[in-house]
């Protein structure tokens, strides 16, 4: 198993590199190396997770996007199935990583409360991940035909939306508050700061 997620690793890592991918400079080294690095640390708060079901969801999750980044969830299941079928995942195993990946994409719907650990702890590592890396300042370098207050309240919707839908784990809302809070100041829900005697 350890074998087949390595090379899956290494499949992940050339296809987010290639200058095709619109976040190619960074999203190894500051998106899935972080969120990787959160979702081992909440296994050892879980024990119960399957790690290897969990380091295979890190890598999956995005897949889509580096793919086919216009149907980047769908294609998270077709070239997802296809690569890991080919690296010799186990069937079972495939179904049950995308099954899961497909609860981690419907954060919307409020699955996520019913989800099963390893689902809580890659979509919480994957929120929590946004607030420490350099998401929020890559976006606006990556968006630079859009205005200040554009790129702000977006930032902000973001953030605020994982908050609400995609950080589950109490112990990731306890450790992030002040970071999402901090994102959520620095793009515009300031405050005045008044200091005391
Ligand atoms: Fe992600």
């Amino acid at each position: 198993m350890k074998e087949h997620i390595n090379q899956f690793i290494a499949e992940v890592t050339k296809a987010a590199r290639n200058p095709r991918f619109k976040h190619h400079s960074w999203y190894v080294d500051y998106h899935l190396k972080i969120v990787e690095k959160i979702a081992i640390s909440l296994c050892r708060k879980y024990p119960a997770a399957n790690r290897s079901v969990v380091l295979l969801l890190v890598w999956l999750h995005d897949y889509g996007k580096m793919v086919d980044y216009e149907h980047q969830h769908e294609a998270t299941i077709t070239f997802g199935r296809e690569k890991l079928a080919k690296i010799g995942f186990k069937p079972a195993m495939i179904d049950q990583a995308l099954e899961y990946v497909k609860i981690i994409d419907n954060h919307g719907r409020g699955d996520l409360a019913q989800a099963p650990i390893e689902v809580k702890i890659v979509s919480s590592a994957d929120g929590a991940a946004h607030l420490i890396g350099p998401f929020y300042a890559v976006y606006w370098y990556e968006n630079p035909q859009k205005s200040i207050c554009e790129i702000m309240a977006g930032n902000r919707k973001k953030a605020d939306m994982e908050w609400k839908e995609k950080i589950v784990l109490p112990e990731v809302k306890k450790e992030f508050k002040k970071r999402y809070e901090f994102i959520l100041e620095q793009n515009g829900y300031g405050r005045i700061i008044s200091f005391k005697n």
